[in-house]
């Protein structure tokens, strides 16, 4: 089912998502939807904050337009290690229309349990690096908006009126 997404400023956005205590079925049923309204949003990766679920759950598919779906389910995400930084221009489902350069990590090495509940651990660079930084931050609570200098801040809110505004128009 096609879970809707929460867009900015809505306050849920903010909230910090609890630990997950047990995989049940129910919250595998959960990471389909997660997934479905991802892959519906043409977006590379979706954490339950955003659809106003507060439980420690994400969802990323960083294979490029050509490349067979990778999708990868990550609960009670933790990062262990990261290494060296890189700038990447990032979009989010809950900012549409917009995108920023950001700064975060270029390595990370991150634990947590699969859809069956078991551990894994993953260590990622590029693109699927950037994701996991991305969608564990909505767990916390933080938005990509926050990454920006007051100027870009402020630049962000304009454009995301102009999209919305646009939106409207259509
Ligand atoms: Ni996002």
């Amino acid at each position: 089912m096609i879970r809707e997404i929460l867009k900015y400023p809505d306050p849920r956005l903010r909230e910090v998502a609890k630990p997950v205590p047990v995989v049940t079925d129910e919250l595998r049923a959960l990471i389909d939807d997660m997934a479905e309204t991802m892959y519906s949003s043409k977006g590379c990766g979706l954490a339950a904050t955003q659809i106003g679920v507060n439980q420690r759950i994400f969802v990323v598919d960083c294979a490029g337009e050509d490349e067979p779906s990778d999708l990868r389910v990550f609960v009670n995400p933790e990062i262990i290690e990261t290494e060296g930084s890189q700038v990447w221009d990032e979009g989010c489902l809950s900012f549409p229309g917009v995108s920023e350069e950001i700064k975060r990590a270029e390595q990370v090495k991150m634990r947590a349990l699969d859809r069956s509940g078991k551990p894994f651990e993953i260590e990622a660079d590029g693109l699927l690096a950037v994701a996991l930084q991305h969608e564990l931050d909505h767990l916390n609570g933080v938005l990509m908006i926050d990454k920006l200098s007051a100027i870009k801040r402020r630049m962000m809110g304009r454009k995301l009126a102009k999209a919305k505004q646009d939106d409207a128009e259509v």
